[in-house]
């Protein structure tokens, strides 16, 4: 069923305990290495063409220090997600995105065990109230570091206007605050047969310092890679 999205809300976020999950991830920059390599090839987003000539990119640069800005959480988030790393459950048949990343703090050091919450609409535009559909939740590695393998949502119409391709999310370090945002995509995405730059354009709420780099798809697969920085103490 579609809903008023993001209507905004007063959820606390809730706090779990801490444990430490063996989950695996390329960091960002091997995954901009790796996204440069094939970018080469077949160079077709902004971010691709900006690698293949050898220009700096304005993603996801490496860790400087500053917090992931936050946003909105909305009304969507359910509490008691499972603990996994793939969230693509029967009846979902997007995009494929495998969506790695690491947590830093802000003096840039991994942040082991830090729990990491996932959630976003379907290929629909569809959030799963009744169950746990593209929701879950996991503790980044030794290294800090974690892996999200999921699909590419679709844009849908919310309170805020058309929302653009997103996906929430909440970070916190083990007893430290809890960070809420939403990650977005380069206007070069492909999926769904959607305009991601328009999209993005029109969505008032997105923050472009929250955009996933992207790989060039493989076999309609994209790889997907974004670090966050975040406070580890109240
Ligand atoms: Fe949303």
């Amino acid at each position: 069923m579609r809903h008023d999205h993001d209507a905004g809300g007063g959820h606390t976020s809730s706090r779990r305990t801490f444990i430490r999950a063996s989950s695996m991830g390329m960091t960002a920059a091997a995954l901009a290495a790796a996204g440069a390599a094939s970018a080469a090839a077949h160079p077709t987003t902004a971010v691709q063409q900006a690698r293949a000539q050898g220009r700096p990119l304005a993603v996801t640069p490496a860790c400087d220090g500053h917090e992931t800005p936050a946003a909105t959480e909305g009304p969507l988030f359910k509490p008691e997600s499972p603990e996994r790393g793939n969230v693509v459950t029967p009846g979902i048949s997007g995009v494929r995105l495998d969506l790695s990343g690491v947590v830093y703090d802000t003096a840039c050091a991994p942040v082991t065990g830090a729990l990491i919450e996932f959630w976003q609409c379907d290929q629909n535009g569809d959030y799963d109230t009744s169950g746990f559909a593209l929701r879950g939740h996991q503790y980044t590695d030794n290294r800090g570091a974690f892996r999200l393998q999921t699909i590419i949502p679709r844009d849908y119409w919310g309170r805020w206007g058309n929302r653009a391709p997103h996906i929430h999310t909440q970070v916190q370090a083990p007893g430290g605050p809890v960070l809420i945002t939403q990650l977005y995509f380069p206007d070069g995405t492909q999926a769904y047969g959607r305009n991601f730059a328009a999209l993005n354009a029109q969505d008032r709420l997105r923050n472009s310092a929250c955009t996933i780099t992207l790989s060039a798809p493989q076999d309609g697969r994209y790889t997907g890679a974004f670090d966050f920085v975040i406070k580890t103490t109240v």
